[in-house]
């Protein structure tokens, strides 16, 4: 037996002031986009908005259904918007935030298990890492170097050959 370490770090800001412009900006536009979300059902608001190589912004947000799951999260609705219409083009950066209606936001989010393997996956198919903005409305702010991260030992297309 031999036991793997596997690395996981992350940078804590203490606010959104002390992001580089471009981070800061990004973060501005997924916070700005949760008034967008229909969360009819939870009151859990989320935008999330993506850099793309070239520069051009794209955001998304939750999307529910009176038939819970159909839902779906900001992250999965941004990438598959991305896929459709820049198809191929990789996303140097997604922030994503929240506005929760009958509570708090002031924890970065953390993003489910569905979008982190589709952000992984993302990764994968445009060769290009993705940065992770993770934030409330206020207060600190996780940044993670890439969407692997945030999913060690991952599925991908290569365990099935
Ligand atoms: N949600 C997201 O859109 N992204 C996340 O990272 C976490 C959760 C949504 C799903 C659902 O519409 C609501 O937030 C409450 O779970």
């Amino acid at each position: 037996m031999i036991k793997k370490e596997i690395p996981f770090s992350i940078e804590i800001y203490a606010s959104a002031d002390e992001l580089n412009s471009s981070d800061g900006n990004l973060l501005a536009r997924a916070r700005a986009v949760t008034k967008e979300a229909y969360a009819p059902y939870s009151n859990f608001r989320v935008g999330a908005a993506a850099i793309l190589q070239g520069g051009k912004i794209v955001t998304g947000t939750n999307q529910e259904n009176a038939s819970y799951p159909v839902g779906i999260c900001a992250e999965r609705v941004l990438l598959s918007a991305v896929a459709s219409q820049f198809d191929g083009v990789g996303i140097e950066a997604m922030a994503i935030s929240y506005d929760n209606v009958n509570g708090e936001s002031r924890q970065p989010i953390s993003p489910c298990g569905i979008c982190r393997q589709s952000m992984t996956e993302y990764e994968d198919r445009t060769h290009q890492p993705m940065r992770v903005i993770l934030a409330g409305m206020d207060g600190e702010v996780y940044v993670i170097e890439n969407a692997h991260q945030l999913l060690p030992l991952s599925f991908t297309a290569g365990d099935m050959k």
